[in-house]
């Protein structure tokens, strides 16, 4: 019997959070998990496919394991499978299944098929009524901080991005479930939940319930408020698209302290020509105002973003309207990505590509920007008292721990592996470029 599987996983949190799910199925059918690949008789790869490096990576992949001694069953899951489906079978003829996005409750069915002797075997469907959401917390990556899915797919359609096609539509999950799931990993020992969705302030669930007694001007605050009550001691949501960053976000977060100091608002572009042909459905203007909002709080809240540069027609004075827009709005942190082609988006028949060398310098212009900003954004730390979840020892020293603050920052201290999992007030002594040093105060 083909009883062991090893998962690799690729991409954004949201793939994190369904190997979880596909491992409480595989667990509860019967099989064992591996961490290694060469003891395995299924592996599994859930796949991200939002730049092609990365699906370049999971073909590379399958190469490497078509040569394992124990010829293990391969399986592609995630984004790529959705997308390229039965084209992998021709593309990588070592690929024995594929399962898309919304299959992930379906594989053991799947594994069955295959070891009935059935060949190439691809389930593309969508997710059935009653299927869960719900991940055994044996299977979650860490025991102190879990992904909570509240929406899945997406309905934007940036010209960009594959995730709608990737992905689906959206689709939100009960209040009712999310609260009664974070109930559960509280009473099980969890410290902090990171709710998660492509666009997690998208968030409109079918009916009302479990709603009906926390007011809001959206259904997305209202539900902050409803785990914020649940009493877990940290809460965190990400990704927040701006359109619909309506500031009762930030009026939820200045009323429950245990709603975490940080947002992750992506603005991908300062110009508002690139803006609209992105189809992002904002322009410059209209996110410094979403900004605007957070930075007035009284609460300090950390904010982060994603900018794409290079993409097709940005001239220089483009991307100089980004970089006004980032030194405006001094980021906690930038995620910067060149743009990356992406086949089946509206943004794959613009003409006006940007050279790779142009993207790149554009890349290292706008790092060294960030970097010099964040530079004093973290300096400005230094004599803060942050509230850090200590999570393991640091890699550099084991003299070290290391957690993430409330603000989301990376914390190092002094201290040992007793106060894993603990939550402890941290007097900032250091300001690095990517991370905080400090000494422990409490715990
Ligand atoms: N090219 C480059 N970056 C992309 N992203 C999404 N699609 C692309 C693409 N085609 C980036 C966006 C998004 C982040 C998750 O990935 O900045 O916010
Ligand atoms: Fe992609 Fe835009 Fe949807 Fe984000 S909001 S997942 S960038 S289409």
């Amino acid at each position: 019997m083909n009883s062991k599987v090893y998962i690799e996983t690729f991409g954004c949190q949201m793939n994190v959070a369904d190997t979880e799910r596909a491992v409480t199925g595989l667990r509860k059918a019967g099989y064992e998990m591996t961490s290694a690949s060469d003891e395995a008789d299924v592996v599994l790869m859930n796949t991200c496919s939002v730049r092609e490096r990365a699906e370049r990576k999971v073909f590379r992949r399958v190469s490497e394991l078509r040569k394992s001694p124990r010829h293990p069953v391969i399986g592609v899951m995630g984004c790529v499978a959705q997308l390229e489906g039965p084209s992998i079978f021709q593309r990588a003829a070592a690929v024995d299944l594929v399962i898309g996005t919304q299959a992930t409750d379906r594989i053991p069915a799947l594994l069955s098929r295959i070891r009935a002797g059935e060949k190439s075997v691809i389930d593309l469907g969508e997710r059935q009524p009653g299927e869960i959401w719900d991940v055994s917390p044996a299977e979650r990556r860490s025991p102190y901080v879990a992904f909570v899915p509240i929406i899945e797919g997406c309905n934007k359609f940036c010209s960009f991005c594959i995730v709608p096609y990737s992905r689906g539509r959206e689709k939100s999950r009960s209040a009712v479930e999310i609260v009664a799931e974070v109930k559960r990993l509280r009473s099980l020992g969890y410290k902090e939940v990171q709710l998660i969705g492509q666009n997690v302030n998208s968030y409109r669930p079918k009916s009302d319930q479990g709603l009906e007694s926390y007011a809001g001007a959206t259904p997305f605050s209202r539900l902050l408020r409803a785990v914020a009550e649940t009493g877990i001691e940290r809460i965190k949501f990400t990704t927040s698209f701006p359109r619909d960053f309506h500031p009762d976000i930030v009026s939820a977060l200045e009323e429950c302290p245990n709603l975490c100091n940080w947002v992750h608002l992506p603005v991908q572009s300062g110009s508002d020509r690139i803006l609209k042909s992105m189809r992002r459905g904002h322009t410059a203007a209209d996110y410094l105002r979403r900004v605007e909002t957070i930075k007035s709080s009284p609460r300090q809240l950390a904010l982060t973003s994603d900018i794409i540069v290079g993409f097709p027609g940005e001239d220089e004075a483009d991307f100089q309207d980004t970089m006004r827009l980032v030194r405006e709005c001094e980021f906690d942190g930038l995620y910067i990505f060149k743009y990356s082609k992406r086949s089946g988006t509206p943004a794959a028949n613009l003409d006006q590509a940007v050279s790779e060398a142009e993207k790149k310098s554009r890349f290292l212009a706008l790092e060294e920007l960030q970097i010099s900003l964040q530079e004093r954004i973290y300096e400005n730390q230094v004599g803060r008292k942050l509230s850090v979840l200590v999570e393991r020892q640091s890699a550099r020293s084991s003299a070290d721990m290391t957690g993430h603050s409330t603000c989301n920052k990376v914390v190092n201290f002094k201290g040992d592996t007793t106060q894993r999992g603990s939550i402890v007030d941290v007097l900032i002594s250091e300001g690095k470029p990517n991370s905080l040093y400090g000494v422990a105060i409490s715990g």
